[in-house]
């Protein structure tokens, strides 16, 4: 099986180095693309750099920061014509461990279609987080449960493992998710589609360097497309659920 890590980056220099180090030690068979927007502190010329040392870095230079779900489908689109198998989702500032993605490429084995590494089953943690980044956290996960109806307990994470058949079967083209919520659109798209979709514990460590490119406006389109997708699924379901029921009544009445 042939995997790609994909790791966007947007100003992360001083962490690419070692995450990508770690990586190949905890998984030397994978290869990685490092996705990024043109970080004005030159990620992209050090990437370039590490490439040129290691064939099994690449790197994909987009023009300007279209935000993380952008940069994702460009890094899927970029695997999956390459043939390969398995594609990962990874942060360049550490907080994703490599040394953890092993367990998780096990899951796939075993059978998943999707594996999340989740910070919010039995057995994960979050180090060194304020108290508002753990309550967004929680607070968008419980949020997005009840609006969507999800069976997930981290559907916002960023650290996961697809099968190439999710991937193409998800219609990535038609994903306009922006920022973070990217995870959450990913996610409930596989859940519907019926795909075998798995929680692994991970430890999420908040980054020792840079900064994090969270901000106000990506929590607003999180908390607006999580609340239009829940209540278009809710009246497809209700507008399904009368269709089936008229039926019903027409095929009895006709039987009658
Ligand atoms: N190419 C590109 N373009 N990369 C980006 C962009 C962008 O617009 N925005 C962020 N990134 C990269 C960062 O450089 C980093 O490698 C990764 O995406 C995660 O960004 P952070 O800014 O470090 O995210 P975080 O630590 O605040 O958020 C974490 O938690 C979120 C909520 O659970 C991440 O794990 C997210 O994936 C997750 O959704
Ligand atoms: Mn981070």
């Amino acid at each position: 099986m042939r995997v790609l890590v994909v790791v966007p980056t947007y100003n992360e220099r001083a962490s690419l180095p070692g995450t990508l180090r770690r990586l190949r030690t905890a998984v030397p068979e994978a290869d990685a693309l490092v996705v990024d927007d043109a970080s004005p502190d030159g990620t992209g010329d050090l990437a370039d750099a590490l490439a040129a040392d290691d064939e099994q870095v690449h790197v994909l230079h987009r023009a300007a920061k279209e935000g993380l779900g952008a940069a994702y489908v460009a890094g899927f689109g970029w695997g999956l014509e390459r043939g390969y198998d398995v594609l990962v989702e990874m942060d360049a500032d550490g907080s994703h461990q490599p040394e953890q993605l092993p367990r998780m490429l096990a899951a796939l084995a075993d059978g998943a279609d999707l594996v999340l590494g989740s910070r919010w089953v039995p057995g994960g943690a979050v180090h060194n987080w304020p108290r508002h980044r753990l309550l967004l956290s929680r607070g968008g996960n419980v949020y997005t449960r009840l609006v969507t109806g999800i069976g997930l307990h981290d559907a916002t994470g960023g650290f996961r493992v697809f099968r190439r058949e999710v991937l193409q079967g998800l219609d990535l083209a038609d994903v306009a998710s922006q920022g973070y919520c990217f995870q959450v659109d990913l996610a409930w798209r596989a859940v519907r589609a019926g795909y075998d979709v798995r929680e692994v514990p991970i430890d999420f460590v908040e980054r020792a360097v840079g900064t994090s490119k969270m901000s106000r406006d990506i929590v607003l389109e999180a908390l607006w497309r999580v609340t239009l997708w829940g209540v278009t699924h809710r009246v497809s379901q209700v507008t399904g659920s009368l269709r089936r029921r008229r039926s019903r009544r027409e095929e009895a009445a006709w039987r009658a």
